[in-house]
C-alpha cells in the first residue's frame, strides 16, 4: 500500500524537504502500523529535517516526533485494530520515520491509548511541546509550587512549549510572567492569560548579578543560554525552574548562589525518554484536571504539502503557537 509523507534527503550537504508517495513495506520492522490523523511540529522535527545529525544520522528520512491516528494491525498483545492512540518520543522521527507521512509503525510499548474526552485532534494540538510543558508542570507542583507562592515565569513564551505551559499556568490560578522576544504579541499573551509581558533582551544578557531581585517563585524555561542564566538568579527563596530547551544557546553560565542561599531547585526534562506511566499520567491530565478548552483556537492546521514552508519558519524562530498537520 502507498502513503504520502515528507521525506528529507541529503544531497551534497544539503538537505530537501519534499513530499513523497512511500510504500508501507518501506516502513521499520515494529510490530503495530497506525494510520496517522494528525501530527505537529516541533523545534527537534525541524532540526531533523534540517540535516542535524544530533537528531537524525540517516537520510532519506521522514521526521515527526508525534503522532495521533488509528491501530492499522499489529502483532502485539496490547492493542487492536480501531484503537485510537498517541506516540510520542522515544526514537520516532529521530531514527524511525515519523509522523510526517501517513503511515508510522511502531513498538507497542511506544503508545499510549487516546484518553476518554481528548479528541485525536486536542491531543496534537498539545502534542511533544505540550507533553514537554505538562512534564515540566508535573515537576514544579511535585516540588510543590503553589499559586500563592508568588508569580512564575515561562520563557519563549510565544513557542510551542511555551504557550501551553503558560495556558497551563493560567489554568492551575498561577500569576504569569511572559517572558518573548516578540512584544507585538503582548495582547495575545495577555489574553491566554500573562500578567506581565517583558522583553527577552532585557534578560539576554551576560549574567547581570549573581543574586538579583527575588521576583519569581518558579518557572518553566523553553530556551536556555543567558536568559535562563539571569531568570537562575531572579528567584525567590525554595523556587523551581523547570528547563526542557535550548534555542537560546547550549551553555549555561550562571551562579551557584541562588542555589546555597535561596535554594533553588533546577529540574531537567526529557521529554522523548520519559517513561510510558508518566506520558500516560500528563495524557489523562489533559483530557481531565488540566484540559485547556481553548487549545484548539491557537492552533494553525495544514496539510503536509505546507509543512517545508512551516519547517523553515521554526527554524527562524518566528512561529507562533502550535502547528498541526492535519491528514485526510
Ligand atoms: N526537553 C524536551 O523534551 C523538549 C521537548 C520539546 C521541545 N524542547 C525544546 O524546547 C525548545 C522550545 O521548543 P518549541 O517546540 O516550543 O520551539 P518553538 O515553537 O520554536 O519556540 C521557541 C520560542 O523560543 C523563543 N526564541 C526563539 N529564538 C530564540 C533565541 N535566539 N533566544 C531566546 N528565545 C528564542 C521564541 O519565543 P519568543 O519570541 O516568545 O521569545 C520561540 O517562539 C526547543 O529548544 C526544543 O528543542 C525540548
Amino acid at each position: 500500500m502507498d502513503y504520502r509523507a515528507l521525506i528529507t534527503s541529503e544531497d551534497n550537504k544539503t538537505f530537501i524537504n519534499s513530499i513523497e508517495k512511500r510504500n508501507i513495506t518501506d516502513l521499520p520492522n515494529n510490530d503495530t502500523l497506525i494510520k496517522v490523523k494528525y501530527s505537529s511540529l516541533n523545534y527537534k522535527d525541524a532540526l531533523s529535517a534540517s540535516g542535524n545529525k544530533g537528531v537524525t544520522r540517516n537520510y532519506p528520512h521522514t521526521p515527526g516526533i508525534d503522532a495521533a491516528g488509528i491501530i492499522e494491525e499489529t502483532s502485539g498483545n496490547v492493542f487492536k485494530p480501531g484503537d485510537e492512540v498517541i506516540v510520542t518520543g522515544y526514537d520516532m522521527g529521530m531514527n524511525t520515520f515519523g509522523g510526517f507521512g501517513e503511515y508510522i509503525k511502531v513498538p507497542q510499548e511506544w503508545i499510549v491509548k487516546k484518553p476518554d474526552n481528548l479528541s485525536l485532534s486536542e491531543s496534537m494540538a498539545f502534542g511533544t511541546a505540550g507533553l514537554t510543558a505538562g512534564l515540566c508542570l508535573r515537576k514544579l507542583l511535585a516540588h510543590g509550587l503553589k499559586p500563592e507562592d508568588g508569580d512564575v515565569f515561562v520563557s519563549g513564551v510565544t513557542g510551542g512549549v511555551g504557550i501551553i505551559a503558560l495556558m497551563l499556568f493560567k489554568k492551575l490560578g498561577f500569576n504569569v510572567t511572559a517572558i518573548t522576544g516578540k512584544l507585538d504579541q503582548e495582547e495575545f499573551l495577555k489574553n491566554l492569560g500573562a500578567n506581565q509581558v517583558i522583553d527577552r533582551n532585557t534578560l539576554d544578557l551576560d549574567l547581570i548579578s549573581p543574586l538579583q531581585k527575588p521576583i519569581y517563585s518558579g518557572g518553566i524555561d523553553a530556551v536556555g543560554g543567558k536568559i535562563l542564566a539571569n531568570l537562575i538568579c531572579s528567584t525567590s527563596q525554595r523556587a523551581a525552574i523547570a528547563c526542557c530547551g535550548m534555542v537560546g544557546g547550549l551553555s549555561l553560565d550562571t551562579s551557584i548562589f541562588p542555589f546555597i542561599l535561596r535554594g533553588l531547585s533546577l529540574f531537567g526534562i526529557d521529554s522523548a525518554e520519559s517513561l510510558i506511566d508518566v506520558k500516560k499520567e500528563i495524557w489523562s491530565n489533559f483530557s481531565s484536571s488540566w484540559k485547556l478548552e481553548n487549545i484548539d483556537e491557537n492552533i494553525k492546521n495544514i496539510s503536509l504539502d505546507e509543512l517545508p514552508n512551516e519547517i523553515e519558519k521554526i527554524l527562524k524562530g518566528n512561529q507562533i503557537g502550535r502547528v498541526r498537520i492535519v491528514y485526510d
